[in-house]
């Protein structure tokens, strides 16, 4: 089956889902969009409010900047995959309870088992958790794992997969610091997918913390 139609048949599964308490609050499931067959998956936290009006993911402030992050590196929204750990708005955007990022998980692992991307770009705590979990790996401070390049095999994956852990956006609108970290690591993004070095000579996290 081709990957439309898989990413088509797990739609119709998730917006109808149920499994956690967020169904009764949302107005829209955002299943997330892009390219099916890209080498470039970009991972979120959860809808926020234009996101639930509108059932497509970061399409609210923080999203007008991802865009923007993702045009300046030469790519067009349509050229990635964008999705969320949660497909439903908490109320009141407050953070996702592990109940339901529990609930939702089968969904992301089987859009990533689909789409089998080169490069997964998590934003924010929630997903880069997500990731390191499915890695079997301990999960570390944003603030010091961001910008680091790494090669993990998930469980639910055959083979490795580059992840490349950033700030969420959202904490770069008011803050000029996460701003500048966010430009400095959508370059890295870049040589990745340009030179493929992360390819060549991957950092494994192994490595990368435990160097004494
Ligand atoms: N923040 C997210 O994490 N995801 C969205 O889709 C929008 C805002
Ligand atoms: Fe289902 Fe996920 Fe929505 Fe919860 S957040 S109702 S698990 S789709």
């Amino acid at each position: 089956m081709s990957k439309e139609k898989q990413l088509e048949e797990l739609r119709r599964v998730v917006l109808e889902c149920r499994k956690c308490k967020l169904w009764q609050y949302r107005r829209n499931v955002v299943f997330g969009e892009g390219s099916p067959y890209t080498s470039i998956m970009f991972i979120g936290e959860a809808p926020g409010e234009k996101e639930d009006l509108s059932g497509r993911p970061f399409v609210g402030s923080a999203g007008k900047l991802l865009t923007q992050l993702i045009n300046s590196i030469g790519l067009r929204r349509e050229d990635v995959y964008i999705t969320n750990v949660l497909k439903c708005r908490p109320p009141e955007n407050r953070d996702p309870e592990p109940d339901e990022i529990e609930a939702c998980r089968p969904y992301l692992e089987k859009q990533i088992e689909i789409i089998q991307p080169e490069i997964i770009v998590t934003l924010g705590r929630y997903s880069t958790k997500f990731i390191l979990e499915a890695a079997g790996t301990t999960p570390q401070p944003i603030s010091r794992i961001r910008g680091t390049v790494l090669r993990l095999k998930l469980r639910f994956l055959p083979r490795e997969v580059i992840v490349l852990p950033m700030y969420h956006p959202a904490a770069a609108l008011y803050n000029p610091r996460v701003r500048r970290y966010l430009e400095e690591d959508f370059k890295k993004l870049r040589q990745c997918i340009e030179h493929r070095i992360a390819l060549k000579e991957p950092v494994t996290l192994d490595k990368f913390f435990n160097t004494t």
